[in-house]
């Protein structure tokens, strides 16, 4: 997972780098370091955050204007000093960070280890530092020819970038499977994971494409592949939000992110729902509109909170315009065999676009010849550069690890497209379709509403801070909910959730209810809502404790419920939307009680670029 940032050009490359490495803290975040050249090069190195390499640097020599940086997320070795990167080869040639695993670690590592090598760390990534020593050594041969030998030998996943102490005035960078993007700026070159840390000195960059080689000097880029073939170069202009990384005023990002939600959803909107036209617009999908309409089945790709969402599209594009809708984890559909073909279209979901498992998805779907369309919030990220066609959410940058207003912006993607499709197949026309566009456009201010319960819902939070478990169940369109509800308590506040169809409670997971379960109910009045006030029934007969989210002016499970929480009426295909809001809320508030590190849970990291 990892963010990787290097830099070569006249300036110091220190600030380049440790700013850079606080933008892409949210990839990874166990340990942290930096090496910089000026003539020999010094590597600096430690466990923990940002902050702690930067004070365990403060004081150092941090001269030189070549440089490159890194924030781990671990696969191979536990978080410590020595298995922080940079990683320096044996010999003290070569210094590495990488993003990925070396899948083969092992085979090189023996192999490595007949050639006389040993091993200070437990990564893989020292592996390849060494692997690229030893045919440096071997013979008499450049660098990046080295580098680019190294790499045929290697199964797995990479983004990495080496200096190589013999050729101090330049970067060596590849890619196969982790994002890499270079910044161009006059006579300096930026590199990074993503372009969040480039975007503030230069707007012209290059996203490398697998197997790609940059050998990057000051006043020189030079693009191989690993087969020698020189690559085209394609430069691209960026349009990435720089400078909105504050909290504002709240104590954390993720509060904050919870608070914009009417604002970002009403940003996903703009321009595309005309209530005045009573039309929808998606620029995006305008090419493929026609193909889209006349589909035999939709599969919809994600991960985490994006499959979420992804639950919630097939609802509604099941609801709204009769085609048949599957939801799949990328990473069983990219393994699966699954059967697909080119009247097939799938859609990937993914906040960042950056998802190792969704974007494998997208490229064996799109060898099958499927259409894919990728719903996505980066933009330049993988998946909007992958996918044929898209929409983007325009939620602004999330910088909390737990999703929030990316997914509420999702699902407003999702009900569009559910929305739009049903119109062209004309299912939903006239004063209907007029109705919900207009019902869409209130929805912001319903979550306004809504989330002036923020302090009640704080005072139920208290009651619940040292829980083991709880449980999260809802029907019909509040069953995705349940999920997402149970995925963000156990991920920021690290109590046991699990979220379920309520009316799979009499299966087996009413075992657990007894006066120490708390159960979260969603129960919004829709077609199924009698039944699910049975299920309420049957928890609160076992003694259970109900915390129920209702629609505004709900009596029935209002009356047996402990907690109630409200929320304004709506259409129930926009409920999601609102039901969520106090979830995200009540386990906001129970993660802060605990103590918990909120925006940079243990263990997570904000893009999962390995599978
Ligand atoms: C959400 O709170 C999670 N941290 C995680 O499940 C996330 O949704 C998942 O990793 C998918 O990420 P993506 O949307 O960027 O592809
Ligand atoms: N596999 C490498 C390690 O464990 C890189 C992990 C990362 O992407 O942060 O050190």
């Amino acid at each position: 997972m990892c963010g990787i940032i290097g830099y070569i050009g006249p300036n110091p490359a220190y600030p380049v780098l440790i700013n850079g490495l606080k933008r892409l803290e949210y990839r990874g975040y166990d340990s942290a370091g930096i090496s910089i050249l000026d003539g020999t090069p010094k590597v600096y190195k430690c466990m923990g955050k940002i902050q702690d390499l930067e004070d365990y640097v403060s004081g150092k020599d941090i001269t030189g204007s070549v440089g490159i940086g890194h924030t781990r997320w671990a696969t191979h070795g536990e978080p410590n000093d020595i298995n922080a990167h940079p990683h320096t080869s044996r010999d003290g040639h070569f210094i590495i960070i990488h993003n990925g695993i070396i899948e083969n670690w092992d085979l090189l590592k023996k192999e490595l280890e007949r050639n006389g090598y040993s091993f200070v760390s437990d990564t893989d990534t020292e592996v390849l530092a060494n692997l690229i020593e030893h045919i440096y050594l071997s013979g008499d041969i450049k660098a990046e020819a080295a580098v680019r030998l190294a790499l045929t030998k290697v199964v797995g996943t990479y983004g990495l970038v080496v200096i190589c102490r013999n050729e101090p005035d330049q970067l060596i960078a590849a890619r196969c499977s982790s994002p890499l993007v270079i910044g161009i700026g006059s006579s300096e070159y930026f590199i990074a994971s993503d372009a969040s840390p480039i975007a503030e000195y230069t707007k012209s960059v290059i996203y490398l494409n697998d197997n790609d080689v940059a050998i990057i000097k000051k006043d020189e880029l030079i693009l191989k592949t690993l087969q020698v073939d020189e690559p085209k170069i394609t430069l691209q202009n960026l349009n990435i939000e720089t400078g909105k990384y504050e909290k504002d005023g709240f104590d954390h990002y993720m509060l904050k992110e919870i608070f914009e939600q009417p604002r970002s959803i009403a940003d996903t909107f703009r321009g595309r729902l005309v209530p005045d036209q009573s039309d929808i617009k998606l620029g995006g999908l305008h090419s493929v509109l026609t193909q889209i309409q006349n589909a035999r089945r939709i599969i919809i790709v994600a991960c985490g909170t994006s499959w979420h969402a992804a639950l919630i599209g097939e609802y509604l594009i099941e609801d709204l315009c009769r085609i048949p809708v599957e939801v799949e984890y990328a990473s069983e559909f990219r393994y699966r065999d699954p059967v697909l073909g080119p009247e097939d279209i799938v859609v990937a979901i993914s906040q960042s676009g950056e998802t190792a498992d969704t974007l494998a998805a997208v490229r064996l779907a799109k060898e099958a010849g499927a259409l894919v369309l990728g719903i996505c919030n980066v933009t330049g990220s993988g998946l909007s550069r992958e996918t044929h066609a898209g929409v983007y959410t325009h939620a602004g940058i999330e910088i909390g690890v737990a999703s929030t207003k990316a997914f509420t912006a999702q699902i407003t993607v999702l009900t569009m497209i559910a929305l739009l499709l049903g119109n062209k197949r004309e299912l939903i026309t006239g004063d209907k379709y007029r109705s919900l566009i207009g019902e869409m456009h209130s929805i912001p201010s319903k979550i306004e509403v809504l989330l002036k319960q923020d302090a009640k819902i704080r005072s139920i939070a208290a009651g619940f801070k040292d829980v083991c478990s709880m449980l999260f169940i809802g029907r019909g369109y509040c069953f995705p909910v349940a999920l997402e509800g149970a995925l963000k308590l156990k991920e920021i506040s690290y109590i046991h959730a699990e979220g379920y169809p309520a009316a799979e409670m009499k299966h087996g997971p009413i075992a657990l209810i007894d006066n120490n379960m708390p159960v979260v109910v969603i129960g919004i009045r829709d077609k199924s809502y009698e039944k699910i006030v049975s299920n309420v029934q049957e928890i609160k007969a076992r003694k259970g404790i109900v915390i129920a989210i209702v629609s505004e002016g709900d009596e029935q499970i209002a009356s047996i419920a402990d907690h109630v929480i409200e929320i304004p009426s709506t259409n129930i295909i926009f409920s999601s939307l609102l039901s969520v809001i106090p979830l995200q809320l009540l386990s906001y508030h129970i993660a802060v009680l605990r103590e918990c590190n909120i925006d940079q849970p243990r263990n997570l990291a904000k893009s999962v670029t390995v599978e």
